[in-house]
């Protein structure tokens, strides 16, 4: 493992009042997608996601509960667990704020803060929001609440909920004096954020002026404690973030090793409404510690369901009566559907107008008809002409030219380039051209016409082995979207040996088919959906 350079990937940790719901597993997925890739590149992953326990909203809503906050926590964590697990997440740690290991961290973190100076103790008054765990300015409420007008009452400018007015003594994080160093990095590193247009946002903000934030609360008490101030608990945020760096050791001495060699991350994956946290008061926190920065914070958009008649987009919402749940997806298109369609369909940077007529027209389309239908036909082909075999090889037949070797020629490269920009769609659609072509070859060559003429016995073979190595290299590309599926068509062709691999680029080599060995025809991979199952 140690010499196998590593990639650190995070989730956000989602607050664990909202069961997990489309929005949290599509950002839960897009990471799982990005470190199965990662591994079958041949790198050491490190797949990070867990839960934000502490904060005013969890006391509150343990309260209406009748339980501790802890109990309450602990009481949601296991539908996290569960879903994940559902869904095919890969991830090799899940972290709980509520953890020892949390909890140590963030003391470390106070005490290293207050020897570098970059807290002080000052007393806050300003507006909150619970919901959002928030803290908002007299000046950005009054705006918003003139764009909404909200009619004299103050509405949280990011949910329009109504917000709180905080008054009590607090430490403050100086986050004003990070606004040269956050621009100077978002000019160094302009791949910081991503994608691009994000960085405008960030930009302007801190162009704006930054002042310092209140990073203690005084007012309740589930949070981790100030450890040289008693009475005061950590801001949700201030602890929340930190969990990136916990989760590898900081802090941890024991762990020192292990830290050196994960730390800093390559990917923080969040949603739009987190990238101020992520991309300014992280990175401020990390300057002020003297650790090194994240490689990239990746924003992805919010799902929006696309109303079918009118073509509009809106938020998912109870209130709307819009809202889908992550079963009611699978229940439809099964879990490696489900993966698939909000992978390639949504463009991760951006807004995704999603539908259940949608969902079906892909699964139909491209796993069905396409994906589904190109192993069915050849696997049966190969078990009818060749007794239940792949054909016997022989030598050179991958170096003959043929239409699916020249698009299979740099295929994993120009996906890979996709991928790294987490374009899953460009990449799906680089694997899709393959599964296309091979679906035009099998009727422009017909090999039931072929198996009829003994004297065009060597044809065959290299018409099937043509077919069958397209369907290898796509069964691989495809993993890190449907890792389940993409096994069982290796399996089907007696390659279980090649499922796990830190070698794409090899593996995808033209010529890789094993000749001589079983396939197995097995059921529909994707059976074709019609309208009124959903
Ligand atoms: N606890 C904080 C994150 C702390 S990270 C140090 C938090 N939690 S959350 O549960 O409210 O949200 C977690 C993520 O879910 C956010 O990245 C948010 O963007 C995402 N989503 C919530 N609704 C969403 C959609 N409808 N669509 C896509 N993602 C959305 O914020």
């Amino acid at each position: 493992m140690a010499d196998k350079p590593s990639f650190y990937i995070t989730t956000p940790i989602y607050y664990v009042n909202a069961k997990p719901h489309l929005g949290t597993a599509y950002c839960t997925i897009l990471c799982d997608v990005m470190a199965r890739y990662k591994r079958a590149c041949g790198y050491d992953v490190k797949f990070l996601t867990g839960l934000d326990e502490h904060g005013e909203k969890v006391q509150k809503a343990a309260e209406e509960h009748d339980m501790t906050p802890q109990q309450w926590c602990d009481s949601l964590a296991p539908d996290f667990h569960k879903i994940w697990e559902t869904l095919e997440i890969s991830n090799d740690d899940f972290i709980r704020t509520t953890e020892e290991r949390q909890v140590k961290a963030v003391q470390y973190l106070w005490e290293r803060m207050r020897e570098a100076g970059y807290i002080y103790k000052g007393s806050y008054d300003g507006w909150y929001c619970v919901h959002e765990e928030t803290y908002f300015t007299d000046t950005q409420v009054d705006k918003a609440d003139e764009e909404h007008g909200t009619e004299g009452q103050h509405l949280c400018p990011d949910c329009q909920r109504p917000l709180q007015r905080v008054q009590e003594e607090s430490w403050f994080f100086k986050l004003s004096e990070f606004q040269d160093r956050l621009l100077a990095l978002y000019d160094e590193h302009p791949e910081f954020v991503m994608p691009d247009f994000r960085m405008n946002e960030v930009r302007t903000f801190v162009e704006g002026g930054l002042r310092d934030i209140s990073v203690s609360r005084t007012s309740f008490d589930w949070g981790i404690p100030v450890p040289f101030d008693d009475g005061h608990v950590t801001y949700v945020w201030f602890d929340a973030l930190l969990n990136y760096a916990t989760a590898v050791g900081y802090g941890d001495p024991s762990m020192a090793e292990e830290y050196a060699r994960r730390w800093p991350a390559q990917f923080h994956v969040v949603g739009k409404d987190i990238i101020r946290f992520h991309c300014v008061i992280w990175p401020a926190m990390l300057m002020a510690l003297g650790e090194a920065l994240p490689e990239h914070v990746f924003a992805h958009g919010f799902l929006m369901v696309r109303d079918e008649e009118t073509g509009q987009t809106r938020k998912m919402s109870k209130s709307l009566g819009n809202a889908i749940a992550p079963q009611d997806v699978i229940d439809l298109l099964g879990v490696e559907g489900y993966r698939y369609y909000f992978m390639t369909d949504c463009v991760p940077g951006e807004d995704g107008g999603i539908s259940y007529g949608r969902m079906e027209q892909v699964y139909n389309a491209d796993l069905a008809n396409s994906w589904g239908n190109l192993v069915s036909r050849t696997l049966n082909m190969s078990a009818k002409y060749f007794d239940g075999k792949t054909p016997e090889l022989p030598a050179g037949w991958e170096t003959l030219d043929n239409p699916l070797r020249s698009i299979a020629d740099g295929l994993a490269e120009r996906y890979g380039a996709a991928m790294d920009r987490v374009a899953y769609g460009v990449a799906k659609d680089e694997v899709m051209e393959l599964v296309h072509a091979a679906n035009h070859y099998i009727e422009d060559s017909a090999p039931w016409a072929i198996a009829k003429d003994e004297a065009r016995a060597d044809e065959l073979v290299q018409v099937m082995a043509n077919l069958l190595e397209a369907i290898r290299i796509s069964a691989h590309l495809l993993t890190p979207f449907m890792p389940e599926t993409s096994a069982e068509v290796l399996r089907r062709l007696s390659l279980e040996d090649e499922v796990e691999t830190d070698d794409l680029l090899g593996i995808c080599a033209w010529g890789g088919l094993k000749g001589g060995v079983p396939v197995t025809k097995g059921d529909a991979l994707f059976p074709r959906l019609q309208s009124d199952d959903k």
